[in-house]
């Protein structure tokens, strides 16, 4: 078994003064190249519907396809700024809910409270396009690298979704906001790992379950908050997308598990750990703080630790704890994982619904029949 220190290069999850000593060094660059250590398969097995529900899930893909240019609103004029406003005026800012006395912020009011609310979009919006970027890039070294022809189909349209999902956020960010920012350092050292892995199973474990099962969760919980009719289309419009390569990934793995050791097991378990980690502290969005000119080492802390803030977060795992129980990840060898998400905080999701029950209601199919309706 690994060490805490090995999975995540902290002995403490929560220490938070190593959480903020890790920067990007190389965010000027426009490109960055990633080793990943892998064999691209052909197989000679063209048996299509050896896996009947990945057949399925394919056929399902190819009438679920959208055009990002055409489909959605892009005529509607996006006022930042007054959206903010009105945030703040029903919500506040987030000194309503925590004591941010001694931080150097204390006196932040209406104005700072507005621009930190379009700021804090700017990056989320920006953290969603890059992490498509990671979709896009790991599901084309899927297609390269699971041996199943059914899997390499579906895989494929995956492609076709991941791109579209970059080139809407990528449109959106230009278009109708105010600024971008580069990728998170967690959510980097995250796909970093994920694409260096050789293991093919591994790209899936790292993307259709863990970024992808909290990217479901994190544009539901977008969705139900914007009052913009645009950003509320292309989110609904995504997840019909993101909620089949979920399922994708449980279909896929739950074959892939039956045949492993305990040992292989653990090693899984871990990895999934490492990334609910990343992810948990790239939601701090300490870069936001810094771009406001906060003093991050004292502002964080607060933010950290407060319980209503900290239950928030909890809701980004409640796709990633089923889908990982319906793996048999969380119970697998002692339970090693089941300890773990208790750690952290998120195992009370364990018996919601898993993302291969849900898809079909993500499906597109109702808004498109009452479009050909007239409706
Ligand atoms: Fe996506
Ligand atoms: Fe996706």
């Amino acid at each position: 078994m690994s060490t805490i220190d090995e999975i995540i290069g902290r002995t403490d999850p929560n220490d938070i003064d190593a959480i903020l000593a890790m920067t990007n060094t190389d965010q000027d660059e426009v490109i960055h190249a990633v080793e990943d250590n892998a064999d691209a398969i052909y197989t000679w097995d063209y048996e299509k519907g050896a896996r009947p529900q990945l057949s399925k899930l394919y056929e399902k893909a190819k009438v679920g396809q959208w055009n990002g240019e055409t489909d959605l609103p892009w005529e509607i004029s996006v006022d930042q700024q007054q959206l903010a406003t009105e945030a703040y005026e029903l919500m506040g800012g987030m000194d309503t809910m925590i004591d941010f006395t001694g931080t150097g912020i204390e006196h932040w009011g209406r104005d700072e409270w507005i621009e930190f609310n379009m700021e804090s979009q700017n990056w989320s919006l920006s953290q969603f396009m890059h992490g498509e970027q990671g979709a896009l890039v790991c599901t084309a070294k899927i297609v390269e690298t699971v041996p199943w022809i059914d899997a390499k189909y579906y895989a494929a349209t995956q492609v076709v979704d991941e791109a579209r999902h970059v080139e809407v956020f990528s449109k959106y960010l230009d278009t109708k906001l105010t600024g971008t920012y580069p990728i998170n350092v967690h959510l980097r050292m995250l796909l970093d790992d994920i694409i260096q892995d050789a293991r093919w199973d591994m790209t899936y474990l790292g993307m259709q379950i863990m970024v992808e099962g909290l990217a479901l969760a994190a544009f539901g919980l977008t969705y139900q908050q914007t009052t913009d009719p645009l950003l509320k289309q292309l989110l609904r419009y995504v997840m019909s997308d993101e909620a089949r390569h979920v399922a994708f990934g449980v279909l896929s793995l739950k074959e892939a598990y039956a045949d492993m050791t305990q040992a292989e097991l653990l090693e899984r378990q871990e990895f999934a750990f490492e990334a609910a980690v990343r992810m948990r502290d790239r939601f701090l969005q300490q870069e936001v703080w810094e771009r406001m000119g906060a003093d991050v080492a004292r502002v964080i802390p607060a933010v950290f630790h407060n319980p209503q803030r900290q239950e928030f977060q909890h809701l980004l795992f409640t796709k990633i704890v089923p889908n990982c129980k319906k793996l048999g990840l969380l119970d697998a060898g002692d339970g090693w994982l089941r300890r773990k998400f208790g750690e952290i905080g998120v195992i009370q999701y364990e018996d919601w619904v898993d993302t291969l029950a849900e898809v079909d209601s993500f499906a597109l199919t109702n808004e498109l029949e009452a479009e050909a309706a007239g409706v």
